[in-house]
């Protein structure tokens, strides 16, 4: 089992980031220290670990503003604290918003990726145990048809700015392995859902759209499938590979939990009627079919076999129980959503750490 001790989290104070930062430092086998490192994008959110911050902050839990394309500022982090894991959230992570500008994608998924590696390759040399584990998306291996699943070893077959600046720094990560013998692990994880998840993607803008009774955008004829995941489950996966994964190798991440996204927010429309008293059917009426994304993924599944077999991972979320507690907690913090919609949170992000990069 892998000792960590220095833990670099890139991109902490986004969704998955910050779910991970507050169950790693509830880890009973984790006695070390966390240092997110994050830019603080739109994305990002110190709301989402304020209970972090108060429990752990200066002791083991430390925050940097930087963004990982500042080599200087990453370096520093390195040798300041002693680094010996990275793991690698930081990203632009919303497909429609890389079809409409994907420069700022190419700069922090792909740039920044090299710029980490760059920095973990001259500060470890030779450091005992030291690791690098990249967070990536099944998005990169295309899309499929009615059948079929991703495995580790599906070509890649990106197909938008998104995926393709994923793939590209899987790719690059798999070379710093081989050629630098860089210790590093890649997983490539299905959609997540859960608290924190910023009102862009398609659940929690759901229910926030509900709870508004708001319109309720359905791309193209509403029977493209994704595969649903637990944003806990995805960091039990991570936290496992950490442990015991080994050097050189792709984990793939999933739910098995696949749905086509029409009926996806019908049972959402269902469940929201039930915990805000409304009849079944009330909020259906707010579906309305919009214009398709372009270059619209049709299907993704993934078959994670390989890290339920060789690092003894499960689920262990189901999805009926899983969404209620989601819903629920998006409910009981409506004034989160609120700010972070509303635009109080930049405000308040500015003041206290000033202009925004
Ligand atoms: P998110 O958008 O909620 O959070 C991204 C975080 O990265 C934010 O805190 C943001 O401030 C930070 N960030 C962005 N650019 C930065 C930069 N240049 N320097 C430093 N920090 C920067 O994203 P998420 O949904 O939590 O996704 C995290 C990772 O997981 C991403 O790498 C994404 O590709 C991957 N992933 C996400 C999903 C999903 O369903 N959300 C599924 C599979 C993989
Ligand atoms: P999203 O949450 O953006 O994740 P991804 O594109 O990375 O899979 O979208 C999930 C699915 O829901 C995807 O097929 C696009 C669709 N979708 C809508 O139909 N309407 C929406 O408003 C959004 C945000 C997504």
């Amino acid at each position: 089992m892998r000792k960590l001790q220095n833990i670099l989290v890139t991109g902490g104070a986004g969704f998955i980031g910050s779910n991970f930062i507050r169950n790693l430092l509830g880890e009973k086998d984790f006695e070390g220290r966390v240092i997110n490192l994050d830019k603080l994008t739109y994305a990002g959110n110190l709301e989402n670990l304020k209970d972090v911050e108060k429990n752990h902050g200066g002791k083991r839990y430390f925050f940097v503003r930087a963004d990982i394309c500042d080599s200087d500022a990453v370096n520093r982090v390195f040798r300041e604290h002693d680094i010996d894991t990275v793991v690698h959230f930081a990203a632009e992570s919303h497909v429609d918003r890389s079809i409409h500008g994907p420069a700022e994608f190419i700069k922090t998924n792909f740039m920044g990726t090299f710029i980490l590696l760059e920095a973990a390759r001259s500060c470890w040399q030779g450091k005992e145990g030291a690791h690098f584990h990249h967070i990536s998306t099944d998005e990169v291996y295309g899309s499929l048809g009615e059948t079929g699943y991703f495995f580790e070893n599906t070509p890649y077959d990106p197909r938008s700015p998104y995926s393709a600046s994923k793939a590209s720094s899987d790719h690059l990560v798999n070379a710093y392995c081989h050629t630098y013998n860089l210790s590093v692990t890649i997983s490539n994880c299905s959609n997540n859902y859960g608290p924190y998840q910023f009102p862009e993607k398609l659940i929690p803008l759901m229910i926030s759209n509900i709870r508004e009774e708001k319109n309720l955008p359905v791309y193209g004829d509403g029977r493209n499938i994704r595969d649903w995941l637990h944003v806990d489950d995805h960091n039990s996966a991570v936290w496992a590979i950490l442990t015991k994964g080994k050097s050189g190798e792709t984990y793939n991440i999933g739910g098995e939990n696949e749905w086509e996204n029409i009926k996806l927010v019908h049972v959402l429309c269902e469940k929201m009627a039930g915990f805000l008293g409304k009849e079944k059917e009330y909020y259906k009426k707010l579906i309305s079919y919009v214009k398709d994304r372009a270059g619209h993924d049709r299907r993704y599944a993934i078959n994670c076999d390989k890290i339920k077999k060789e690092l003894g991972w499960k689920q262990s979320y189901d999805f009926n129980s899983g969404l209620d507690m989601t819903i629920k907690w998006y409910l009981e913090n409506a004034v989160w959503i609120a700010n972070v919609k509303s635009g109080e949170y930049q405000k308040w992000m500015e003041k206290n750490y000033g202009t925004r990069a």
